[in-house]
């Protein structure tokens, strides 16, 4: 059997196989409250039917200041709930499994509206607005609303937590030395720079006894950024607090061309998988069921996260498994006319 398509148990969950969709964001939210609309159940269960295993939502913010676009979808308040069930029943119903990416777009979040913070006043680039620098009461609340958001995650049934630590938001920014020159016990050397994920993850296991992935970019393409050392330290670190899975993405943390090429993420991946001894995502290109077949049967990798593929084609899963020669599953529905 492919590997592929073979079940991955992680911890009470079992994904009936690796293939895994990638979070984006739809900015789809329509009434700059975070809620669902009926895009987002239609968008995500068309890739439960494509039997994708699991199904990661886009980044989910956990304050209102912590949206990208106002568009965004959000967790921050109780009345999120319901939606977020009625997706996951939707899910559940055709055997996927569904995750959350928790997230905080920091100093990249593009609202006039209303401040934005970070945790060193320097902006993004020179069209975004300047972040206020985050006090130690902004980073307990902040750390409060993780908790709170992973505690609805559970409300609202998820399998799966995914908390958004790169492209160069927030809890990114803390991470990398380009962004944090904070001179208090959040910033400075690398333990420091790692304090505040780390107290986010402490505070979410309070609410959260579920698989825990920790998205992180692995690189920053640029010297001064952290180095590969310094992931490798965040990594071992996110292994002990008892993560279960590191999905290994780059970039993001400050404006700049990346040489991408199928599979540009993976040496990272798989040098992390290695190093830390964690389980790892692997994602970026990856766009054919050989290629992510070759990723698993090496062990560069325990899961393949697909993104732009499965916008362009939600039975993507089928394809890949038609070119492993694979049979699976297709909605029962649809049997008497599929062929
Ligand atoms: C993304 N990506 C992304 N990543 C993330 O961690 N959270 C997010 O909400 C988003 N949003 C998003 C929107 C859109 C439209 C795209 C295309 C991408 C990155 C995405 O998850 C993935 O890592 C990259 O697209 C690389 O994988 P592919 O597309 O090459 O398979």
């Amino acid at each position: 059997m492919a590997k592929l398509f073979s079940p991955y148990h992680i911890k009470n969950v079992t994904l009936k196989n690796r293939v895994v969709m990638s979070p984006m964001c739809m900015y789809s939210s329509s009434n700059e409250d975070g809620m669902l609309t009926p895009f987002h159940l239609t968008h995500y269960t068309s890739r439960a039917l494509g039997q994708v295993g699991l199904i990661i939502t886009e980044a989910t913010a956990v304050q209102p200041e912590g949206r990208i676009s106002l568009q965004d979808l959000g967790i921050w308040s109780n009345n999120h709930i319901e939606g977020f069930k009625q997706l996951n029943n939707q899910i559940h119903s055709y055997g996927s499994k569904s995750g959350i990416q928790l997230a905080h777009a920091g100093r990249k979040a593009r609202l006039n509206s209303t401040s934005i913070y970070a945790p060193s006043p320097i902006p993004f680039n020179d069209k975004s607005k300047q972040p206020t620098e985050m006090t130690k009461d902004d980073i307990i609340k902040t750390i409060k609303a993780f908790k709170e958001a992973a505690r609805r995650a559970r409300e609202a049934q998820f399998d799966i937590i995914e908390i958004h630590a790169a492209h160069g938001y927030l809890i990114n920014e803390f991470l990398s030395p380009l962004t944090n020159k904070r001179s208090d016990q959040y910033g400075g050397e690398r333990e420091g720079r790692f304090l505040f994920l780390k107290e986010v993850i402490e505070a979410v296991k309070l609410e959260w006894t579920g698989p825990l992935f920790v998205r992180i970019s692995t690189n920053e393409y640029d010297k001064s950024g952290n180095t590969f050392e310094d992931i490798l330290y965040f990594t071992q670190q996110l292994k002990s607090l008892g993560v279960d899975l590191i999905d290994c993405s780059s970039g993001g943390v400050i404006e700049t061309s990346i040489n991408t090429y199928p599979g540009y993420q993976l040496n990272r991946c798989e040098r992390i998988k290695n190093d830390t001894d964690i389980n790892t995502g692997a994602v970026g290109l990856i766009t054919s069921g050989l290629q992510a077949e070759e990723i698993l049967q090496n062990d560069r990798a325990n899961l393949v996260f697909i993104g732009r593929a499965l916008l362009r084609n939600p039975y993507w899963a089928k394809a890949a498994a038609e070119e492993l020669r694979e049979e699976i599953e297709i909605p029962k529905q649809y049997k008497r006319g599929w062929k």
